[in-house]
């Protein structure tokens, strides 16, 4: 039987997944000062619910209320008081799609203004300028409390009413790090071989599985690579996805590229590391990991989504119909075009409009794919604020602004993000 968008699946869980259209996470950044999620959540999951997606996933949620990814990030933990994701999870499945948390740690992937002392397995500071301070290494007990605190998170996103959760272990954040051979340099237990680089992910899930149960759906995203000399590889990134199908995870999605290297958005500047993929062809620049995400989805039956450049409804049904994925991951589109799903299962849209193709402050070194990591830093999150400027749209009940200005939505967001940074109630 030929698979399409409209397709159900079932999950090694038992948990069903109405069709094959996974909203990926986007952090939302509308908590209040005590890290609290808002009307606001409910209000945009429930227009994201609306538009038909078989799948939600959250923004990231943080483990640790002491170390966020940006001001604006929802952390679980303390919170007596779960109404307000509970509100959130109930807004989210209005429709009867499935809506999971993202949890995670951002280690060492935090602007100085939100963390002046970050974490990481090693004292590796990002290659990005002062933008970000040099992290402290991470000691056993560390260690430990975070495993733990990816479980409390999980449990309060099943007791809230989330149907499952997403481990982030992607785009060079805590677990990525681990997993990374440039930033993980321990010659302990939780680094060197990638048994090793891999344990610690693998004691999340554990840790996660036993808090949740068996019936309650897991999702890791994972990194095809890093796309970075001396980074994580395919050729790793196929054994961690054995490692994880052994854990009996209910979906793996592909992804890649971190911070210093922002292959997730589609930035192409070449790796001079011959151990990191090259991609055979550019599919119009689309579908960025689809050449990598098959060496990987041959090696393992867990069902399999890959995000990142989707942009036409051809690229998407020959992607299922080739059996290459199981699910279409999305994420930019939706802050357009909220009721995507819907318009792409009833074949009224054909092209999804790739606006972050012209969204940046310049060209060649002045733009996106410039050389120079920082410039290419810049325009990468002023583009990200863009969508970020939408997000907040749909969550006021507005409709998207196509014209919205790109300088203007970055500075909003820079000004917004001190504002919040400033006022938590824990800074
Ligand atoms: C505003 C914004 C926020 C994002 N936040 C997250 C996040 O919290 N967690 C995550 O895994 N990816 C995050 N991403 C990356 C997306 O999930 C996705 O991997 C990336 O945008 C590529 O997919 P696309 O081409 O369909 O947009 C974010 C992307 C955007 C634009």
């Amino acid at each position: 039987m030929t698979t399409t968008l409209d397709h159900t699946i079932t999950l090694p869980c038992g948990v069903i997944l109405k069709n094959r259209i996974l909203k990926s996470a986007m952090t939302e950044g509308m908590a209040d000062r005590n890290d609290h999620a808002t009307q606001r959540h409910a209000t945009l999951y429930k227009r994201w619910s609306e538009g038909e997606a078989g799948l939600l996933i959250t923004g990231n949620v943080m483990v640790d209320a002491r170390y966020l990814e940006r001001p604006g990030n929802v952390c679980v933990e303390n919170s007596d008081d779960q109404s307000h994701l509970k509100q959130w999870a109930m807004a989210g499945q209005s429709n009867g799609n499935q809506l999971w948390m993202q949890i995670s740690h951002p280690g060492r992937q935090v602007a100085k203004i939100v963390s002046k002392t970050p974490l990481a397995p090693s004292p590796v500071q990002l290659k990005l300028g002062g933008y970000f301070a040099e992290p402290r290494a991470l000691l056993e007990d560390d260690i430990q409390d975070i495993i733990y605190r990816f479980g409390v998170t999980a449990l309060g996103a099943k007791n809230s009413g989330f149907s499952g959760v997403q481990i982030h272990a992607a785009h060079g954040y805590l677990i990525s790090e681990f997993l990374s051979p440039v930033v993980n340099q321990r010659n302990d237990r939780w680094g060197g071989s990638l048994e090793n680089r891999a344990r610690f992910l693998l004691e999340i899930v554990r840790k996660v599985r036993n808090n949740v149960g068996s019936e309650f759906p897991i999702s890791v995203k994972l990194n095809s690579a890093d796309f970075q000399k001396g980074g994580f590889t395919l050729e790793e990134c196929v054994d961690v996805a054995k490692m994880l199908e052994n854990e009996k995870i209910d979906l793996l999605e592909i992804s890649g590229g971190t911070y210093e290297q922002a292959n997730m958005f589609g930035t192409t500047e070449a790796t001079n590391d011959t151990n990191q993929p090259k991609r055979e062809s550019t599919k119009q620049r689309e579908a960025y990991f689809l050449d990598y995400a098959k060496t990987i989805r041959a090696a393992v039956k867990t069902p399999f989504a890959v995000t990142g450049g989707f942009r036409s409804a051809d690229t998407m049904r020959e992607a299922l119909l080739n059996n290459e994925v199981d699910i279409i991951g999305l994420a930019r589109p939706f802050c357009v075009e909220p009721d995507l799903p819907k318009k792409l299962m009833q074949g009224k849209i054909q092209h999804l409009h790739p606006y972050e193709n012209t969204l940046q402050f310049g060209n060649g070194k002045l733009g996106v794919n410039s050389p120079y990591k920082m410039i290419s830093m810049m325009n990468v999150q002023a583009q990200v604020s863009w969508f970020s400027h939408q997000i907040y749209r749909l969550a006021e009940h507005k409709e998207p602004n196509i014209n919205a200005g790109l300088k203007r939505s970055y500075l909003k967001q820079m000004f917004n993000e001190v504002r919040i940074a400033t006022s938590r109630k824990r800074a």
